[in-house]
């Protein structure tokens, strides 16, 4: 009995193997997985830049080399790119020398060789995006990882990655002068459908401390671009109702950071890899607004199974904002947010606030 059932087992099974693949290929792709391992002592280390790629020009350079400083400091485990890599216009192809004048060839600090997770901006997808995702960049450069939408899992806390730039509308409509490279993208609506429906799966299927979300597009700023009312209104419920404890992105060319008055999210802007001092600052509530700089600088997260630990830093390595939040051991709920200090300085960096 048992040997026959073992022989159906047997035929039965690359049927059934056909059948569960075609069930995954119907059910759409899920977000890929990586996995980076946590420090020895179970803590992780992280370094945000965004908007930088202009071959060292407008202070990329000065920011560069205090990221290799602070990085050295920490100890950094990784670093993510909130996007907008490669100024004006993406890359041209996976040979593009940008790639080496503007990436490998400015963040030479030892402290930076290590895994960059990034995303796409809007000005990548105004070159050729297959190039920026092209496993050939990592040969050039073997930090460089880059897809449109993906996860970063490290144990205590999980890094989903949004592609951003095809929710916003105006790309797509406004006669702006510039083509976007949209392969893989169209058709739209099911492209977004799609991926909001894998963020919603994979939020709600994990189980790490801390929940980080990043993204190229602000949701809430007070600097040029301002909020993205198409992530408001369509991303930023999906956070709220998954408890993302982050949601970091670029594209203000400025460090911002604000809270929300009614969850425990918080809104983190690292967008000042290379031009800034843009200022263009509109009012927030000051309830909500914790810290603006229109200048240059990077963030850096330390994070453990109870704590994360947020710094904004300047081109001197300056701390010009700290920011600390707790969890109980136990409990997969924040329970509280403690503004450790504000070490802003001078008038340049708080102006309005
Ligand atoms: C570079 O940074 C310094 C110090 O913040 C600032 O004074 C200067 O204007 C910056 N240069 C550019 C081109 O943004
Ligand atoms: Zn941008």
């Amino acid at each position: 009995m048992v040997a026959l059932f073992n022989n159906k087992t047997m035929f039965l099974s690359p049927i059934l193997t056909a059948i569960l693949c075609l069930c995954f290929v119907l059910a759409g792709a899920e977000l890929q997985r990586f996995n980076h391992p946590v420090k020895p002592d179970g803590s992780l280390s992280v370094m945000v830049v965004g908007d930088w790629g202009r071959r060292g020009t407008r202070n990329q350079s000065q920011v560069a080399l205090q990221m290799g400083i602070i990085g050295e400091k920490l100890n950094i485990d990784f670093v993510t790119s909130t996007g907008d890599n490669f100024y004006d216009n993406g890359l041209t192809g996976v040979d593009d020398p940008a790639f080496d004048e503007s990436f490998s060839k400015i963040y030479t600090a030892s402290s930076l060789q290590k895994q960059w997770y990034t995303v796409l901006g809007n000005h990548d997808y105004r070159g050729d995006v297959l190039a920026q995702l092209s496993p050939m960049l990592t040969k050039r450069d073997r930090r460089w990882f880059c897809q449109r939408s993906y996860i970063v899992n490290a144990e205590i806390a999980e890094f989903f990655f949004v592609d951003t730039t095809p929710f916003q509308d105006k790309y797509f409509t406004e006669e702006e002068g510039h083509t976007y490279d949209w392969r893989g993208v169209f058709p739209r609506e099911e492209y977004l459908s799609n991926l909001l429906k894998d963020v919603d799966l994979a939020l709600r299927e994990s189980t790490a401390k801390w929940k980080i979300v990043i993204g190229h597009h602000t949701i809430r700023s007070a600097g040029h671009h301002g909020d993205t009312m198409e992530l408001v209104t369509q991303l930023l419920p999906i956070l709220q109702e998954n408890n993302v404890d982050l949601y970091v992105n670029g594209h203000d060319h400025c460090l911002e950071h604000i809270s929300s008055l009614n969850s425990p999210l918080q809104f983190l802007t690292s967008g000042g890899g290379s031009e800034a001092w843009r200022g263009n600052v509109k009012w927030w509530n000051p309830k909500e607004m914790q810290f603006y700089y229109d200048g240059q600088g990077f963030m850096t997260m330390k994070i453990t199974e109870t704590e994360v630990e947020i710094k904004f830093y300047d081109i001197f390595g300056n701390v010009l904002h700290k920011w600390t939040a707790t969890k109980t051991l136990h409990s997969p709920i924040y329970v509280e947010k403690l503004v450790v200090e504000d070490l802003s300085y001078g008038e340049i960096c708080n102006k309005m606030y």
